[in-house]
């Protein structure tokens, strides 16, 4: 099995533009977990590619999942790959490795909302136990650097005068309702990241993604952009769960990584980062339409979801404010939402024999 073409020329392109940045990792060793999640298994590929394509010495990952989400298909072309291992664990539960580990990226959440409000425990545990567990780990490893992916949804639903919005904006976020058990779970990790820097030095950053998506995000995922596809590659109509207005920023997921990257291997320990795009702001009405004319011949319609929560603290809008990556990291996303749901568009006939 080989890795999908529209994936390897998207981990191309990260190296393309960071593998500068790139090469202080040759040779060393990551631990990834939820590394066969969506954004998790891009980090193999990455290093894959790097390993096959351009280091002299390999990288090595630990990926660790419970497949509570993931999808082991995503990564069965690296599977029985002499440099990557799979452990088939819980994050949630004390973890103990007995390889080095230099860096460790923590990509294991429950992040599509339908699945966090069917399991809000495991969503819980999962972002506080589970990244406990792994700074425990790191700090027994001397790790280089820890990156923790904490959420744009640390900033709840903002008020209009706080977008685009800045990493120090507080947030207006609820913490009894049923979107809390992740945005606070996000919150207290990011608290964590904060306070096991100051007190015990530990190389940890976060990155706060901003509405990532492209190939890899399974059409029955149950967030937005899926969704719409699913919809308009079976040819029924799109079916808008709101009235439409509420907005997104998505990010294409070469220019996450390359974020994400670039946070992990900078010095900016305790800190965090918007990553994201702040050039695709759109509605969900807009990003229909958008589906609708990529795919040909889908019509639209506005209907109320199954679930009863689906809108309950659904922020209005969302955009990030990426002054800080970009003058600290010197990161610019620079795929066009209409590009890279193309890209995505070509994956899903790819995948599903369309
Ligand atoms: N994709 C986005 O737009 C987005 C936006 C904001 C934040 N994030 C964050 O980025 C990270 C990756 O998101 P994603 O979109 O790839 O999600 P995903 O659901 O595709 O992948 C998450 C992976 O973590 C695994 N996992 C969940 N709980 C686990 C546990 N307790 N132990 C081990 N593995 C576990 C799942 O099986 C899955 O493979 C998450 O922390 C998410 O909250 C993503």
């Amino acid at each position: 099995m080989s890795i999908n073409k529209i994936i390897e020329e998207d981990v191309r392109d990260i190296y393309l533009e960071i593998g500068g940045t790139l090469k202080v990792i040759e040779g060393s060793s990551f631990l990834i977990s939820g590394g066969v999640g969506f954004i998790g298994s891009y980090f193999m590929d990455l290093l894959k590619f790097c390993n096959d394509n351009i280091f002299m010495e390999s990288v090595t990952a630990i990926c660790v999942d419970n497949f509570v989400t993931g999808v082991p298909e995503r990564i069965g072309h690296i599977r029985h790959n002499e440099n990557f291992m799979f452990l088939n664990a819980d994050i949630s539960k004390p973890i103990e490795i007995d390889y080095d580990i230099d860096y460790i990226i923590n990509a294991a959440s429950i992040a599509s909302p339908s699945y966090y409000r069917k399991y809000p425990i495991e969503t819980l545990e999962t972002n506080v136990l589970g990244l406990k567990n792994l700074i425990e780990l790191g700090m027994k490893k001397n790790i280089k650097s820890f990156l923790n992916l904490s959420s744009s949804e640390i900033y709840g639903d903002p008020d209009e005068s706080h977008i685009p919005t800045v990493e120090d904006y507080n947030g207006n976020v609820s913490c009894t309702g049923p979107r809390a058990c992740y945005d606070e779970s996000k919150r207290l990790g990011e608290t964590m990241v904060v306070n096991y820097y100051k007190e015990y030095k530990v190389p940890i950053k976060s990155a706060r993604p901003f509405n990532v998506y492209g190939p890899g995000l399974m059409l029955n995922d149950k967030r937005v952009i899926p969704d719409f596809f699913n919809d308009a590659i079976h040819k029924r109509k799109i079916q808008i769960l709101s009235d439409g207005t509420p907005t997104r920023s998505f990010c294409y997921i070469s220019d996450a990584v390359k974020g994400f990257m670039l946070v992990l291997l900078s010095e900016f320990d305790g800190e965090a980062f918007n990553i994201g795009n702040d050039r695709t702001e759109i509605s969900m009405k807009g990003l229909a339409e958008l589906i609708a004319g990529i795919v040909g011949n889908v019509a639209i319609e506005y209907k109320k979801s199954k679930e009863k929560d689906y809108l309950t603290d659904n922020p209005q809008r969302r955009c990030p404010d990426l002054s800080k990556a970009k003058s600290y990291l010197n990161y610019y996303p620079k795929v066009e939402l209409e590009a890279g749901l193309g890209r995505l568009y070509h994956w899903y006939k790819q995948e599903s024999n369309i």
